[in-house]
């Protein structure tokens, strides 16, 4: 079982990014927390800033033949990106949207995102705990789909 982490623009600052939104910990040590919690996945971890690069991983994740699922945090791509939404209503492997931040209790600007409609499901709100939860949504999710 492989599963990509994918993560957008900014998150590269985690650690002293808006720390009293974002928390203190790093993507580094969000990462290692993931391969510390689950033993059993492989995973693959992929950041940028860049939507292209973004949408090509995405697309490479899938040719590969190697990742079954997706998490992935978008950061502010997830505002805007009908691009990135329309990459991922082109796989077939399955994406769930993360966010360390509950975006529905910020800016109005937040509350909308372009890629929901095309993942599995969203998990907002819950800090590096967000990650652990898409990951275990992604296992649940392949674990019960008929082949
Ligand atoms: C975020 C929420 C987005 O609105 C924001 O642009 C981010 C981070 C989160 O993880 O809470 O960069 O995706």
């Amino acid at each position: 079982m492989t599963i990509l982490v994918l993560n957008g623009p900014n998150l590269s600052r985690l650690g002293k990014r808006e720390p009293n939104i974002y928390g203190t910990r790093t993507l580094g040590d969000i990462n290692q927390s993931l391969v510390q919690a689950f033993k059993e996945v492989a995973f693959e971890f992929f950041q940028s800033e860049s939507e292209g690069a973004l949408i090509e991983k995405l697309f490479e994740a899938e040719d590969c033949g190697r990742i079954q699922g997706v998490v992935l945090n978008a950061g502010a791509l997830t505002h805007t990106s009908i691009a990135l939404r329309d990459a991922i209503a082109s796989v077939k492997l399955p994406v769930v949207e993360v966010h360390l931040s509950n975006v529905f209790a910020r800016e109005p600007f937040r509350r909308h995102s372009f890629i929901s409609e095309v993942c599995i499901g969203v998990i907002s709100g819950f800090g590096e705990t967000s990650y652990h939860l898409g990951v275990q949504a992604l296992l649940w999710r392949i674990a019960n789909t008929a082949r």
